[in-house]
């Protein structure tokens, strides 16, 4: 369990798949999500603002240093396709517009059109129907309280339980968004086992050398 080594990573891909791309249901997409974030979510499980006993007691196990490490290896890895549910025009809706009339931001005003996602609004593409569902839940249910500005403990109680079904099937409709400009490809990174201690000079120097 000492990140940095294979041992880290082979824990945590059993649940988050072989490129940090998430098993599909319950267990969420980690690779391209911001570093910062990442690292957050880990200190939120151990310090029990995030409430989920598997995650708690995994991340118990890591040292400060160790959350860095596996944070900025998974930050750096390059997301890979992932299988597309079929959207559904109630969720789209919502998740483009939001309902002005009851105060309901659209999703894509934070997360982005397609659910890419920035460093402060963490991307909705390539996390399953089940997965946004379930936060959308917790933070409901106050077992997720860990959004900087509440934003998210707000927009979730705005919806009916029908809306918060259909807007995370359709969050799980976005495409594999262009890759960002990241230094090189997964396999010829994943190569190398210093990884895990160079992919955060390697992500600046990524996103500074973007191509558009
Ligand atoms: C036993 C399965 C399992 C293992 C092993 C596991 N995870 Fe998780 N992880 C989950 C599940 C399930 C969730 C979603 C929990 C929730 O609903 O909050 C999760 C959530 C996360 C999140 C939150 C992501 C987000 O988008 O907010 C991070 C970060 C994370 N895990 C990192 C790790 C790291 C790093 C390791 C290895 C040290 C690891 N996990 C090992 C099952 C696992
Ligand atoms: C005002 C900005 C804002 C709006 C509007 C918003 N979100 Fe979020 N959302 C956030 C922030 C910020 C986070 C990250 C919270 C954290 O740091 O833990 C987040 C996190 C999430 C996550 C968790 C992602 C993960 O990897 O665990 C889901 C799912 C989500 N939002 C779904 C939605 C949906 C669906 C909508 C529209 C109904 C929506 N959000 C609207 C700001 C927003």
């Amino acid at each position: 369990m000492s990140g940095g080594d294979a041992g880290a990573e082979a824990a945590c891909f059993t649940c988050h798949g072989l490129q940090g791309e998430g098993d599909g249901r319950a267990a969420p997409r980690l690779a391209g999500l911001d570093a910062g974030y990442l690292h957050r979510q880990l200190d939120d499980y151990a310090n029990g603002r995030r409430e989920h006993a598997a995650m708690r007691a995994i991340v118990r196990k890591l040292g400060d240093g160790d959350r860095s490490k596996v944070s900025a290896f998974y930050a750096a890895i390059q997301p890979a396709a992932w299988p597309v549910e079929a959207g559904n025009p109630a969720g789209a809706r919502l998740y483009d517009e939001g309902d002005p009339a009851r105060g309901l931001p659209s999703c894509a005003s934070c997360h982005g059109v397609g659910g890419v996602g920035d460093a402060a609004n963490p991307p909705l593409a390539g996390q399953s129907a089940a997965y946004v569902a379930g936060q959308l839940r917790a933070w409901r249910e106050a077992k997720r309280n860990n959004d900087p500005l509440g934003e998210m403990r707000r927009v979730s109680r705005l919806l009916s339980v029908a809306e918060l079904a259909a807007v995370s099937r359709h969050a799980a409709s976005f495409p594999p968004h262009p890759p960002e400009a990241r230094a090189t490809s997964p396999a010829a990174r994943r190569a190398d086992p210093r990884n895990d201690v160079s992919e955060p000079r390697q992500r600046a120097a990524g996103s500074s050398r973007r191509g558009e």
